[in-house]
């Protein structure tokens, strides 16, 4: 098994596959930026299914247990089933993080085809919040039937990712557990984070999962779980009926020291940290029909030099005034 200069393990491998979505979060593709003018991957740029696959392939022997699949909107990739299907047939968990629009048509299949698990980003209950955050005028409705048929088929725990921007949708955190008590989907709130390069940032946004507890606190009763496992990102409480609610606390209680998470770009490229501003191209090699143990040695040697650790050093000195130009999530998935 590899380990970085830190000896954290290569765990995980979540993987973007495509640079595209459909919504236009303010935090993560805000419509400025993101507009007809962006100059997005073309398909002959982006990583084929089979170069993914030799990919996994030949990185499981590293350690990997878990792959995880991204976006942008994975479910907008033409074909997406045919990926799970290549990937599920090896010895890895793989699961899904969609913003839900098209996973009422897709869950049976994506189930079929080998997926363990789906988690979906879902920010407000009520429409105008919805909207507004997702920049869209797909109705709420919609991805809830995408996490009802998710359960249908089978991709359980479906856990819900729910940024909380201060001003924005304080409200939804009591809306988003009463909605989903006893249903056994997990809702996790994710501190908003200073990500990518574009959507404009500020301290002031940012509700702690304190704050947040605080909130839940005034109407429900919630214990922790004590942690199963360090490398998890959500710390876990639940109510007293058992319902699971996860805090994802990268602002206010970082959690570098246990990170075991390498990450692909759409086209390619293996980044050691979600806020790294530069990535190793793996694709001409992939192109260039490099063998297992060829890659596996490239990944290696990439990930024996890592001491990433972001999310803790971003307010000291080193880090904090400093012109940064991160890579932005929609490349390389959440
Ligand atoms: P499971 O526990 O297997 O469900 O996976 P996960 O929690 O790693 O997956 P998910 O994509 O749902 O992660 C939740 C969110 O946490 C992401 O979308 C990011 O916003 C954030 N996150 C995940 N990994 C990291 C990380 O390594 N660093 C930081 N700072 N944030 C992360
Ligand atoms: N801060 C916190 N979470 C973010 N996500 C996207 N951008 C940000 C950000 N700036 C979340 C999405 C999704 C996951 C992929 O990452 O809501 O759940
Ligand atoms: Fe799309 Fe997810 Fe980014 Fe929203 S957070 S713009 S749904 S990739
Ligand atoms: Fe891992 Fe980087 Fe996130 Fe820290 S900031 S947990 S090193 S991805």
């Amino acid at each position: 098994m590899v380990r970085d200069a830190l000896a954290r393990p290569l765990r995980d491998l979540r993987i973007s596959v495509t640079d595209r979505c459909n919504f236009r979060c303010s935090y993560c593709m805000p419509r400025e930026v993101f507009n007809e003018d962006y100059p997005y991957l073309a398909r002959e740029e982006i990583l084929s299914f089979e170069e993914l696959e030799h990919l996994v392939a030949s990185l499981i022997p590293l350690g990997i247990e878990k792959v995880r699949l991204t976006g942008g909107e994975p479910l907008l990739r033409r074909d997406f089933v045919k990926l799970v299907e290549k990937i599920s047939a090896h010895d890895v968990e793989v699961a899904v993080t969609t913003n839900g629009v098209l996973l009422e048509s897709q869950a049976e299949a994506l189930a079929d085809a080998g997926l363990d698990r789906v988690t979906v980003s879902l920010d407000a209950l009520d429409n105008e919040t919805f909207q507004k955050m997702t920049d869209s005028d797909v109705d709420v409705s919609v991805v809830l039937a995408g996490i009802d048929a998710a359960i249908a088929a089978g991709l359980t725990p479906v856990k819900v990712n729910a940024v909380v921007r201060r001003g924005v949708n304080e409200h939804a955190i009591q809306d988003l557990v009463n909605y989903f008590r006893g249903t056994g989907v997990i809702v996790r709130f994710i501190e908003y984070m200073d990500v990518g390069s574009s959507n404009s940032w500020r301290l002031e946004e940012v509700i702690s999962a304190k704050e947040i507890r605080d909130i839940l606190l005034e109407k429900i009763d919630l214990m922790v779980i004590p942690p199963q496992d360090a490398s998890h990102v959500a710390k876990l409480w639940q109510t007293t009926e058992g319902d699971k609610i996860g805090f994802i606390t990268s602002i206010s209680e970082p959690f570098c020291g246990d990170c075991s998470r390498g990450r692909i770009s759409s086209e390619g490229k293996f980044y050691n940290c979600l806020f790294a501003e530069n990535g190793f191209n793996l694709k001409p090699y992939l192109r260039a029909k490099a063998t297992s143990s060829e890659i596996q040695e490239l990944v290696s040697s990439v990930w024996t030099k890592r001491s990433d650790r972001y999310s803790e050093l971003r307010s000291e000195p080193e880090i904090e005034g400093r012109i940064r130009l991160p890579v932005e999530m929609s490349h390389i998935g959440g």
